[in-house]
């Protein structure tokens, strides 16, 4: 069987673990939490801090309650992983579902600024398969529209737009360090911003509210008599979670360039082109099928034991975030996406089975 993702894990993050456990000791939020978000700080550059927490979801749930008020509406890709819509509506905000542009799949900004109310005071773009090349465009519109940038960057971890790394500049930026992205903690998150205020709320949120509770638990303490003025959510990072992460950020992995230049003049094929040499390291491949060939390309992967992803099914057709609205790219692009294995346990020969089977079609 050709897996579709794997966690890239051994023997130091193994190491790190147990270290937590049996020479810290302390397997909650503690110093080894606030060591991997300096050395996150450090990787990124840019000076913006970074908030770590138990998910990607969690990060961006925090940040929008940070940026928004109950009401606002906040444009966002409908063609995305549900955790960005139950982050918008979490944080009692409302999804505005839009169009994705044809050649990026990320958020299209034409059918954005027509989706534009009173009511709208922020904006979620998605980094769709890591590609985040329009990332300057995203605060230029925002700066235009007033509007608040939460940065979906769940696929971008160390990607970087023109030279300059994703999370190091913008407004609000969140990451998600789940089992199978770029880098991962097992599951978790962080949130990236210089807004003072921002990183207040946030710190002080993800320890259930409780005040000025992060620098306390870096240090080994705790706030016994501290208040709490907000909502909050148990949503921090443990230690152990931060060690694993701590080793991750050593390793880095790149296969996609390689189907680039297996599929690029391969029939019904479909790619996003993207600079996975200098900019881009691709959480996930996916390409589009083209002449209505994906149904058989996926009853072939399935008869040679090859798992896929259809990433994503649109939210604006998923029965809680449903909305009557047009968005023709999105649904052909939906018809047509498929992503292939991609993970660096994956060999160069189960790579060209894949491409040989999609050059039967
Ligand atoms: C686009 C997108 N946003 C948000 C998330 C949420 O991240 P997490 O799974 O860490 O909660 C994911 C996770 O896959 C994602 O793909």
């Amino acid at each position: 069987m050709i897996r579709l993702s794997k966690s890239v894990v051994g023997k130091k993050e193994a190491e790190a673990v147990a270290y937590v456990i049996e020479d810290i000791g302390y397997l909650g939020m503690g110093a080894t939490v606030g060591e991997l978000e300096h050395a996150l700080e450090d990787y990124i550059g840019g000076g913006f801090k970074a908030l770590c927490v138990n998910s990607g979801t969690a990060a961006l749930h925090l940040a929008l309650q940070a940026v928004t008020k109950p009401g606002d509406e906040v444009l966002v890709p409908s063609f995305t992983f549900v955790a960005s819509y139950q982050a918008i509506t979490a944080a009692g905000c409302k999804p505005v579902s839009c169009d994705i542009c044809p050649d990026t799949l990320t958020l299209d900004l034409r059918d954005a600024e027509r989706r534009i109310t009173p009511r709208t005071t922020a904006m979620m773009p998605v980094y769709y398969a890591s590609n985040c090349c329009m990332a300057d465009e995203y605060q230029e519109f925002a700066r235009k529209h007033n509007l608040r940038l939460v940065e979906d960057a769940a696929h971008a971890f160390g990607c970087t737009c023109k030279g300059r790394k994703i999370g190091s500049y913008g407004d609000v930026v969140c990451f998600s360090f789940d089992g199978i992205k770029n880098i991962t903690t097992g599951e978790g998150g962080a949130v990236f911003t210089a807004d003072e205020d921002v990183i207040q709320k946030v710190s002080d949120a993800r320890l259930l509210g409780v005040q000025k509770d992060s620098e306390k638990r870096y240090a080994g303490k705790r706030s016994w008599h501290a208040d709490v003025v907000a909502q909050g959510y148990r949503y921090h990072m443990s230690n152990i979670f931060a060690a694993i992460g701590l080793v991750q950020l050593q390793r880095f992995e790149k296969e996609a360039q390689r189907y680039t230049e297996l599929l690029k003049d391969t029939p019904h094929v479909l790619l996003t082109p993207m600079d996975y040499v200098n900019e881009i390291t691709p959480h996930i491949f996916a390409l589009q099928i083209l002449d209505g060939k994906r149904a058989k390309l996926e009853q072939l992967l399935k008869e040679h034991d090859i798992q896929y992803g259809i990433q994503y099914a649109p939210n604006h057709h998923l029965t809680y975030f449903k909305e009557d609205v047009e968005l023709p790219v999105t649904d052909k692009v939906y018809s047509q996406i498929i992503s292939l294995p991609m993970h660096p346990e994956l060999s160069d020969e189960e790579q060209d089975i894949i491409c040989n089977l999609i050059n039967t079609l």
